[in-house]
């Protein structure tokens, strides 16, 4: 982890290891980051695991040695203030910061245990593994239906197999079977059955991002990244979409930026605090993090204080 690179101006007394922090002359507290802090222990597997990720854009250095496990089939909440670095570092998760010309990635991100920054990656391949779901929702302006079968019918993934060859199934019939299912699970299902075939753009916005969702399902996914899913959303709709990422991590590892603190501590297993400077600064069991945070930075901002 790196060290705190913010001068630090030291009253009198000599500093022992144990300090948590410093005080400058001004008062406020500067805060060594520890590794422990960010060193959760978890049960169960890592689905993706981060090592020493560094971000740069251009000469402007947005995530600065970030190391973190991700559990899978699990919430993983990345929280901090705006400009922290959230959104740099999920883009990261896919390959996403690839299409951003100036960004420069330094480090190593794994999912499943093979490493996602290595030559000869097929990034398609690695978008299906690994879905995203966006703040706005951004439906193809086409039916429910195409919305839904776009995706594996381009990958070619709604091919007729053996077995529903054998059993006399038609390629449509394979397409429903999948629309339903992918919508269902999204549980979008109840409230389109009988419009499938009208034009997304009709949906209501809670809907249109449920459909996003379901759209991400319908390649088969094993992460669901999601950058702030439901902040352009009314409360009731917010709600659904909570009740569905709580359902969809029996099934899949779900990472989410919010800055929505309570929607965090509402959802998330364990909560990853991001603070100004693209540094992480605690990671761990979502009740920790917000009842008894080890950092007092992390406290400060959990209350209020700043950011
Ligand atoms: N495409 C980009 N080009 C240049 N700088 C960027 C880009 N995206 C983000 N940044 C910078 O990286 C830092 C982190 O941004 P971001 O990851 O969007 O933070 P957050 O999602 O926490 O608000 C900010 O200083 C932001 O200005
Ligand atoms: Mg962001």
């Amino acid at each position: 982890m790196s060290e705190n690179q913010n001068p630090q101006p030291q009253t009198g007394t000599a500093t022992t290891d144990s300090d948590q922090s410093l005080t400058t002359t001004t008062g406020e507290t500067v805060e060594q980051t520890r590794d422990e802090w960010t060193n959760y222990e978890f049960q169960g597997e890592a689905k993706m695991t981060v090592e020493d990720l560094d971000v740069y854009y251009g000469d402007d250095h947005a995530l600065k040695g970030v190391s973190m496990e991700i559990p899978e089939k699990s919430v993983t909440a990345l929280i901090g203030p705006s400009g922290c670095g959230k959104s740099t570092y999920l883009r990261c998760l896919n390959r996403m910061n690839d299409r951003i010309s100036s960004a420069r990635i330094d480090g190593s991100v794994r999912l499943g245990g093979e490493e996602v920054y290595q030559d000869g990656v097929n990034l398609v391949e690695l978008r299906k593994r690994v879905g995203m779901v966006f703040q706005s929702p951004n439906p193809f302006p086409k039916s429910i239906r195409e919305n839904i079968a776009y995706g594996p019918k381009k990958h070619g993934d709604l091919d007729t197999g053996l077995l529903a060859r054998l059993l006399n199934r038609s390629d449509a019939d394979e397409r429903d079977r999948l629309v339903e299912r992918c919508l269902r699970d999204a549980a979008l299902w109840d409230e389109v059955s009988d419009r499938l075939d009208d034009n997304a753009l009709g949906l209501s916005g809670g809907q249109q991002q449920r459909l996003c969702i379901a759209r991400c399902l319908s390649v088969d996914p094993e992460v669901i990244l999601m950058d702030e899913p439901a902040s352009a959303l009314d409360p009731i709709a917010t709600a659904k979409i909570e009740d569905l990422i709580d359902d969809l991590s029996e099934e899949y590892t779900v990472v989410i930026v919010t800055h929505n603190m309570q929607q965090a501590a509402r959802i998330s297993d364990q909560t990853a605090v991001f603070l100004t400077g693209g540094e992480l600064v605690e990671y761990g069991d979502t009740d920790q993090v917000f009842e008894n945070p080890h950092s007092e930075r992390v406290e400060d901002y959990i209350t209020g204080k700043f950011g």
